[in-house]
């Protein structure tokens, strides 16, 4: 290169660099952050930021809920920095509300709402879509609204689409058919090859059902496993005793490799809305076979509390650890997990906890850390301390007022994990030291 090009191109750079904000923000809540961490704070003001991808060059784009459409943020670094060059608007839809994903070359983006899953042509240089195509539709529902999306590296022509439940107790979803508290599968080839959008429930391939809520959906990298986390039931009373402050646990499941042709795991029932599992066992009527992460019956408003009336809790209790497929790992009741993100070497899973509204004190509003290793949890399912909190809020009786909320979760490819809080509208970047 000719001197004069060097100088040109520096002088590109620098005047970049003059464009750009490299320095941190200032957390909305009193942040806690464990020894090996740093947390910053690198947007705010954002309309409801939920789940996040980064594109094939870099860039980091968001799902805003709260009717700002999708936003492309374009980074980059000044002394290991991370710094925002520019945030701007990517689609105008005011509709979509937590699902992004893109193909595994990039050049499709899938967003979703809560009724249609779309596919927009992406150009990650040049930030722009082409027209979009609606690919899956006939989610509309009341209750929960996201529809979750994830493309496996794994298995590139595949599009997971998780939807939950139309209330907190959905009796419809005992029913497969229902195509609600359900992970689905669908080929991406065919939906972009297809005249007509593919109805979600008569179309795909069921992945997991009678799974409530299950927000969080992810890929372990060094294996190919897909992984989901649970938001379990509200309010459950069993034999009329209220057991909702410490019941049920949330959930990590485990659906096998997808690729697999003898995944044992697929089509596999996770228990709801018959079935959950125990976090605290010692306040649960009848609870002699109860063990921490087992699945029991009987709550009132579910279809067992029909059963209950002529057979024993125990019968039930029975069912659900026998013929329904129980999680993996348990986390606290209603702490309410909404992504899941691995390591690139598969060592670790990342979890973003939202928070409670359903118990006192509140719980949740962190960010933990699974270990893993050979493509599973290191902890037992018993083990209640399997999850390592690295970003938490100081003081969460504040919560959720004055506290940040985690909700989505990815990795940029130095390994940092950047994080959105919903309430508060900020990215967060957190970096291991
Ligand atoms: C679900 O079905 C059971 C009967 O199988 C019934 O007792 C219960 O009230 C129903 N729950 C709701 C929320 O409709
Ligand atoms: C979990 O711990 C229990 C009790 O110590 C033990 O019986 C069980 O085999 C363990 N399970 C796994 C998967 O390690």
């Amino acid at each position: 290169m000719a001197p004069f090009a060097i100088f040109a191109a520096l002088g590109l750079f620098l005047s970049a660099a003059n464009a750009q904000n490299c320095t941190p923000l200032t957390p909305s809540a009193q942040l806690k952050i464990s020894d090996g961490y740093t947390a910053q704070v690198i947007l705010n003001g954002l309309r409801v930021p939920r789940n996040i991808i980064f594109d094939t060059a870099g860039n980091l784009l968001v799902s805003e809920q709260g009717g700002a459409g999708i936003r492309r943020v374009v980074l980059t670094e000044s002394d290991g920095n991370v710094c925002v060059a520019s945030s701007a608007q990517l689609i105008p839809d005011t509709s979509f509300n937590h699902g992004i994903a893109l193909s595994q070359d990039g050049k499709t983006l899938f967003v979703s709402n809560m009724a249609s899953v779309y596919g927009y042509p992406y150009d990650a240089e040049a930030g722009t879509v082409g027209t979009r195509k609606t690919l899956i539709e006939g989610m509309r529902s009341g209750g929960h609204i996201t529809r979750t999306l994830l493309v496996p590296s794994s298995a590139p022509d595949v599009l997971i689409v998780s939807r939950g439940s139309d209330g907190n107790i959905d009796n419809t979803t005992t029913n497969v058919e229902a195509g609600k508290s359900i992970i689905k599968t669908f080929k991406i080839s065919e939906l972009l090859a297809s005249e007509i959008a593919t109805n979600y429930v008569s179309g795909g391939e069921v992945l997991g059902w009678g799974l409530r809520n299950s927000v969080g959906v992810g890929e372990d990298p060094s294996t190919g496993g897909i992984w989901s986390v649970e938001n379990s039931a509200d309010d459950i009373v069993r034999s009329g005793v209220d057991i909702h402050n410490e019941n049920p646990a949330e959930e990590l499941n485990y659906h096998g490799v997808i690729k697999d042709a003898e995944n044992t795991l697929k089509g596999q029932n996770y228990g709801y809305p018959a079935c959950f599992s125990a976090w605290q066992t010692t306040n649960i009527p009848s609870n002699s076979k109860i063990t921490v992460g087992s699945q029991f019956g009987g709550i009132a408003g579910t279809p067992f509390e029909q059963v209950t009336a002529r057979g024993s809790l125990e019968e039930v209790d029975e069912f659900c650890r026998t013929e329904r497929q129980g999680p993996r790992l348990i986390f606290p009741a209603h702490t309410a997990p909404l992504d899941i993100k691995f390591k690139e070497d598969g060592s670790a899973a990342y979890v973003a906890f939202h928070g409670s509204w359903d118990r006192r004190p509140p719980d949740g509003y962190r960010v933990g850390k699974i270990a893993f290793a050979n493509g599973q949890p290191v902890a037992n399912i018993t083990d209640t301390t399997a999850v390592e909190y690295i970003l938490q809020n100081e003081d969460t009786t504040k919560c959720p007022g004055a506290c940040f909320r985690p909700v989505g979760l990815a990795f940029d490819k130095k390994g940092r994990l950047f994080m959105t809080a919903d309430m508060s509208g900020e990215i967060f970047v957190i970096t291991e030291v």
